[in-house]
């Protein structure tokens, strides 16, 4: 069962973790919680998802893909299902952090296989990747990549 604090403290880790993100595109942001609390810390996020009902945030509503325009400082998802690795692609080829809390895997591979193979993913295209728990139910571990800086 997902923890319905989640999107708080996500919130609150990315905007302690990315002081000078402001832009920021929130993948599979579902009804766009996580932006209302990333807004509210001052950020100016994007959500994309396909869901028709949704609170009143800025939302693109289609699937999120390599294409789209990198207008942001930060690309992140909260248990982002079948979107996950896009998140991890889309930051390495447009060279902007990301962060992510997975959950399912897009093939069907067990959760810390999942990760592992998320973590690999992301150095074999150049990025650092530092790993987080943040204080909740439910899955809880954040993958953070990094840009070569320099
Ligand atoms: C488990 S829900 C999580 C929603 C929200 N982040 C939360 O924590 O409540 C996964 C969401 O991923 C969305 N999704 C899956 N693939 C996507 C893609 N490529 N682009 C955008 N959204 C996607 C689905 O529509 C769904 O709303």
């Amino acid at each position: 069962m997902a923890d319905k604090r989640r999107f708080e403290l996500f919130a609150r880790f990315l905007a302690e973790r990315f002081p000078d993100a402001r832009r920021v595109f929130d993948v599979a942001g579902g009804m766009g919680r996580l932006n209302e609390e990333l807004t509210r810390l001052g950020r100016e996020v994007t959500t994309f998802d396909s869901r028709h009902k949704r609170l009143k945030v800025r939302f693109v509503e289609r699937h999120f893909g390599l294409e789209e325009p990198c207008e942001c400082d930060l690309v992140v998802g909260l248990h982002p299902d079948g979107a996950t690795r896009v998140i991890v692609e889309y930051a390495a080829l447009h060279r902007v952090p990301f962060a992510v809390i997975p959950c399912c895997s897009d093939n069907g591979m067990p959760y810390r296989p999942w990760m592992r193979h998320l973590a690999d993913l992301a150095r074999e295209r150049g990025l650092r990747v530092e790993e987080a728990d943040l204080p909740m139910q439910g899955r809880a571990r954040v993958i953070v990549g990094l840009p070569a800086t320099g």
